[in-house]
């Protein structure tokens, strides 16, 4: 694993996706096996086992409570000496991290290990439920203590005499690792026992993952459905020598899903006909969609539909909560609105998914509706790049990632958070992703001097996106004196642009949610925006998000520096004037049709200081960048002005 943490990572846009990726080890297999090779007779070896943090917090817990592991846990394989159903050491204290697959299985297997423990986690852990475990072990006569907050992580366990009643109840409707589990521990106690499951069962297939490691370990156990489990008296763990661990089907989500949006076909392998892995279903929801899906042994493949577009979706997804977060993004390329059901796990896993996703797919532009169990998606035309929190969630990280294939821009916050269970996701990513040439045309020059109309007109022959970036400096301007900051005070201005909250949706611009488009033009705001706009940490911290907008099929961007330092590679590069009267009685006309009270003087003078402050201040001046084409517009309509351009783009890009 790399130790190196960059604080975000950029995604280009995506023009497709296709190839083959190796999938690493599950996460759910590999903890799993790891445990009940620790607790089995005998040594095992594991093969493809995960390299990730989950899988080192687990063998870090091993190692604390007196198991021998040999082997580089990177190489993929590790020999595992099993301690034969009772850990040697008393008393440890474990930190698991945020490692769900290690936490709950311990806490059991510890509760009847007759000795001290105390298991804690990083502070997302001690947020997630664990009440309804230790209550089903506390009635096996378990001694657990709560440590901070009833019903939460951190435990502590202390020796206690533990009997299993003929049937142990445990709720099934918070987290199926719960009964997981029990189903773990219970082999320990050597004696018959029975499981009942109150309320219904979630995530089932976690479950079967569980009794197929289980047997895989000598452990048979019964079953009537999902509501009771049984085992057989005299069950204890043998190893049975070599293990294979499938690779992670959660994982192969990302990439089905990047073969059936993109085009494909792209290929996973590790999971395949025979995966054990509830979430290979996805392929079928995929498959439900539209999408074209290949099975074989031991790979799984998607394509596009053969019409080009998947189809909307209303789907219960309780069988595949970690995979269906994955289908929550596909949403954004569909035909129509869709519906996510029975999610409500979402909330209790690394972060409250259901909250996290709404709020980033509505930074790419969808319409998002939050229920308590259930997400609405319905994407935009066209997606917006947007800069995506993580929340310490690899699997945000990583759904998140397939929105590049809109053809924008996405910035990934804290990507190394995709360690938990995919440490070199983002290198596969790049290997399927094929990069998007997203042309611009950049149209600088003074105020008034028509460039606006001129770029959007042009942008609407195109069918291309558009971007003022001067609103982007008004908004600021804007949000500065609301919040009345000093506009002398750089780094107070350069945070609260990084920070701003600016959406830019039919011909509309928001701040924090309210339509500014008008409050953004008054005289006050004008002379804030230029103030701002003369601070090069101010410019730093918008200059993303003005390369944001460079979207497929292409961008055509109006400013002061769009040629010169946001899209310095643009197609085709515009210098737009006109002289200071002309701009001033442009500008009086639309101030006077508003009903505005100005004065032609006035307005005169102000567009001289304006253009004289534009262009001398240091950083990123008002000037015709190199290569760029001079339009003068004193004697022209727009019209006329956006035809030279269009004419000059036709010669230019043919
Ligand atoms: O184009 P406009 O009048 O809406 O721009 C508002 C202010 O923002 C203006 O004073 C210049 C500044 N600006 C800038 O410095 N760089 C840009 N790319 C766009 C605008």
């Amino acid at each position: 694993m790399s130790g190196i943490h960059p604080a975000f990572l950029d995604l280009a846009p995506l023009a497709a996706a296709a190839g083959t990726v190796r999938l690493p080890g599950s996460k759910s297999l590999s903890n799993r096996t790891l445990l009940l090779a620790g607790l089995a007779e005998g040594i095992t070896e594991i093969r493809d086992l995960l390299d990730s943090d989950d899988t080192a917090r687990m063998l870090e817990a091993l190692a604390t409570l007196g198991v021998r592991v040999e082997g580089d846990p990177a190489s993929g394989t590790v020999r595992v000496h099993g301690c034969g159903g009772r850990f040697p050491v008393d008393e440890a204290e474990l930190f698991l991290g945020n490692a769900g697959t290690a936490f709950r299985p311990l806490t059991a297997v510890l509760a009847l290990n007759g000795g001290r423990y105390r298991l804690r986690g990083v502070a997302r852990m001690h947020e997630r439920p664990i009440g309804d475990l230790v209550e089903a072990l506390r009635a096996m006569g378990a001694s657990i203590h709560y440590e901070a907050v009833e019903g939460f992580p951190p435990l502590r366990i202390e020796a206690a005499s533990v009997r299993a009643p003929d049937t142990l109840r445990v709720r099934g409707d918070v987290s199926s690792q719960f009964l997981s589990a029990l189903l773990m521990a219970l082999p320990l106690t050597g004696r018959a026992a029975a499981v009942e499951v109150e309320g219904e069962l979630i995530s089932k297939p976690y479950v079967d993952i569980t009794l197929n490691t289980l047997a895989r370990f000598g452990v048979s156990v019964g079953r009537q459905g999902y509501q009771r489990f049984e085992l057989p008296a005299g069950s204890r763990y043998r190893s049975p020598g070599v293990v294979h661990v499938e690779g992670d089907a959660s994982g192969a989500s990302y990439f089905l899903a990047a073969g059936a949006v993109g085009g494909g076909p792209v290929r996973v392998e590790g999971v395949g006909r025979g995966s054990i892995q509830g979430d290979v279903r996805f392929a079928d929801a995929l498959e439900g969609l539209g999408a074209q899906v290949r099975w074989g042994d031991n790979w799984i493949e998607a394509s596009a539909p053969a019409s080009g577009r998947l189809k909307a979706f209303d789907l219960d997804l309780n069988h595949i909560p970690d995979a269906a977060m994955t289908l929550a993004v596909v949403a954004l390329f569909t035909d129509g609105p869709c519906r996510l059901r029975n999610i409500a796990s979402w909330r209790v896993k690394e972060t409250d998914r259901i909250a996290a996703m709404a709020n980033e797919l509505r930074k790419l532009g969808a319409l998002v509706v939050e229920h308590p169990d259930q997400l609405e998606v319905q994407s935009p035309a066209l997606l917006r790049g947007a800069a995506i929190e993580t929340y310490d969630d690899h699997r945000m990280a990583m759904c998140l990632s397939l929105a590049a294939l809109g053809g924008v821009p996405v910035r990934i916050i804290d990507p190394g958070c995709v360690a938990k269970t995919f440490p070199d996701y983002f290198e596969r990513f790049a290997e399927v992703g094929q990069p998007a040439r997203v042309p611009v045309i950049a149209i600088d020059g003074p105020s008034a001097s028509g460039k606006g109309t001129v770029a959007d007109r042009v942008a609407q022959v195109l069918g291309w996106r558009y971007l003022d970036s001067g609103a982007v400096y008004r908004l600021v301007g804007l949000a500065a004196i609301r919040a009345g900051v000093d506009l002398a005070d750089e780094p107070t201005l350069a945070v609260l642009a990084e920070g701003l909250q600016a959406e830019f949706r039919a011909g509309r611009v928001f701040l924090s949610g309210e339509d500014v488009t008008e409050a953004i033009r008054v005289e006050a705001v004008s002379s804030a925006a230029s103030k701002v706009a003369a601070l090069p940490a101010v410019r730093a911290a918008l200059l993303w998000r003005q390369r944001a907008f460079a979207g497929l099929p292409g961008l055509v961007a109006e400013g002061r520096d769009m040629a010169s330092v946001v899209f310095p590679d643009a197609e085709l590069k515009v210098f737009l004037t006109a002289s200071a009267q002309t701009r001033a009685e442009r500008r009086y006309k639309q101030l006077i049709d508003k009903g505005m009270s100005v004065t032609l003087p006035a307005l005169l003078q102000e567009i001289e200081e304006r253009d004289a402050r534009d262009r001398q201040r240091m950083a990123a001046p008002l000037r015709q960048a190199d290569g760029a084409r001079l339009l003068d517009t004193t004697d022209l309509g727009a019209e006329q002005a956006a035809q030279q351009v269009l004419g000059w783009f036709g010669r230019e890009s043919s």
